[in-house]
Parts: C-alpha cells; structure tokens; sequence
C-alpha cells in the first residue's frame, strides 16, 4: 500500500483461518489500520494481493465487493458511528433497511444480536444516553446482524475504560467460540493475549508473529 510513493506497508504476508482470533499490534504509526482496511475490503491495496477463500478480493469491482461485505463482513471501529437520535434497536437494524427479509425475522435477528451483545435491555434507549462501553456493544450487535463470519476491529476498546475494555474483548472472545473469524486491531498489551496469533508491526513491517 502506497502513498504518494510513499510506502506504508512492506513485505507482509499473513494467512488467517476460519478459526482465528488474530490480534494486530503495534506503535501508533505502524500500519495497523492501513492492514485492516485492506484485508477488510475497505481500501484497495496498491500493490500486492488479497484473497478470501480462492476470490481475488482485491480485483472486484465496487458491486461485487459490496455484496461480499454484505454476506461475511462485519467491520468496527473505535469510534462507534452510531446514529445518536436512533434507539439502540433502530440502530442496530439499519444495515437490513433495504434488505428483502420479513420484518419479523428482521425484529428477531436484532433481539438476538442484541441480547449477544449484553444490550437488549436498553434497545429503546436514543444511542446518545448511552455510556461508551454499551455503545460499543451496540455497534457491535449492528455488525453482527447480517451473521458474518468474519469480523475486523480497529481498536474497538481504544475509547474506554479498562473495565469496559475487558468487558468488550471478552465479547470478542464470545464470538471466537461461537465461530467467528476475529482479525482486531489493538495497542494495548493487556488484550493482545486474547488472540491465538498475534502479529506485531512496525513502520508498516511485521517485527514478530506468535
Ligand atoms: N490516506 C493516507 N495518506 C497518507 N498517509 C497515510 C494515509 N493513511 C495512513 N497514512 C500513513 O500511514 C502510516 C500508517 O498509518 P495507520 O495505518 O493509520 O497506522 P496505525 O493504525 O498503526 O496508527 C502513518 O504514517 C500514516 O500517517
Ligand atoms: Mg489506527
């Protein structure tokens, strides 16, 4: 991935299985949301090649790309982005406003991923009254509503406190068991045990892979 001829990531190569949990770590800096993004779809790399099963994600087309997002994609964020005037359970199911799906199997998904994430007893709360750490867990119940199986997190805990924080990676840690594909990015040391590989990186270099 390159800017302005500038290099940001070099010579990396990572291959993830279904049954990871792979942590992504390193100073502020080194790369680590440019990789999520790639691997994630959300940015094209400039150089180099990215594959999902045998797909050559990284020669799709906007369409093709947005279905794939769609049926195995679930991205967070630091920041939450959530829609403050909506309640927990109008956010939450949002990503299936267009979708042809009965809105009775769309009114149970949400209960079900939302009582996942520990935040059904809130789902009529406007997301604004919300604390930080039930914020996340909302973001995280929207991510999860079209069942994806892969789920990429860019430094979801980095707005929280540390009891908040544990309280999401132990969420993460949930998902892991319950099936999902966890690639999420972090910088703090106490939650990088959380992932059976963890790959460290520096100045857009991987320095050490455990
Ligand atoms: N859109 C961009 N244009 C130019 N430089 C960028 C852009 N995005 C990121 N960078 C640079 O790439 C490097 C890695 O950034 P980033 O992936 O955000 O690191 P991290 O998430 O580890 O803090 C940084 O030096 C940053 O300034
Ligand atoms: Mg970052």
């Amino acid at each position: 991935m390159s800017f302005n001829n500038t290099s940001i990531l070099n010579d990396i190569n990572i291959e993830i299985e279904d049954s990871d949990f792979v942590v992504i770590t390193g100073e502020s800096g080194s790369g680590k949301s440019t990789l999520l993004s790639i691997l994630s779809t959300l940015e094209k790399p400039t150089m180099g090649e990215v594959f999902y099963d045998d797909r050559a994600i990284y020669k799709l087309d906007e369409k093709e790309i947005s279905q794939i997002r769609k049926e195995r994609i679930g991205i967070i964020f630091q920041r939450f982005y959530l829609e403050n005037e909506y309640s927990v359970y109008e956010n939450v199911i949002l990503p299936l406003q267009f979708e042809k799906i009965k809105k009775e199997d769309k009114i149970n998904r949400a209960n079900e991923v939302m009582k996942k994430c520990n935040i059904f007893d809130k789902k009529d709360e406007k997301a604004k009254f919300l604390s930080g750490g039930e914020m996340q867990r909302v973001a995280i119940a929207r991510a999860l509503i079209n069942n994806p199986k892969y789920i990429f997190a860019d430094e979801p805990c980095g707005n929280l406190d540390s009891k908040n924080g544990f309280l999401i990676m132990d969420l993460f840690k949930k998902l892991h068991r319950d099936g999902k594909t966890i690639i999420l990015v972090t910088h703090n040391k106490e939650h990088t045990s959380y992932g059976n590989k963890i790959i460290e990186l520096k100045d857009g270099e991987i320095t050490s892979r455990k």
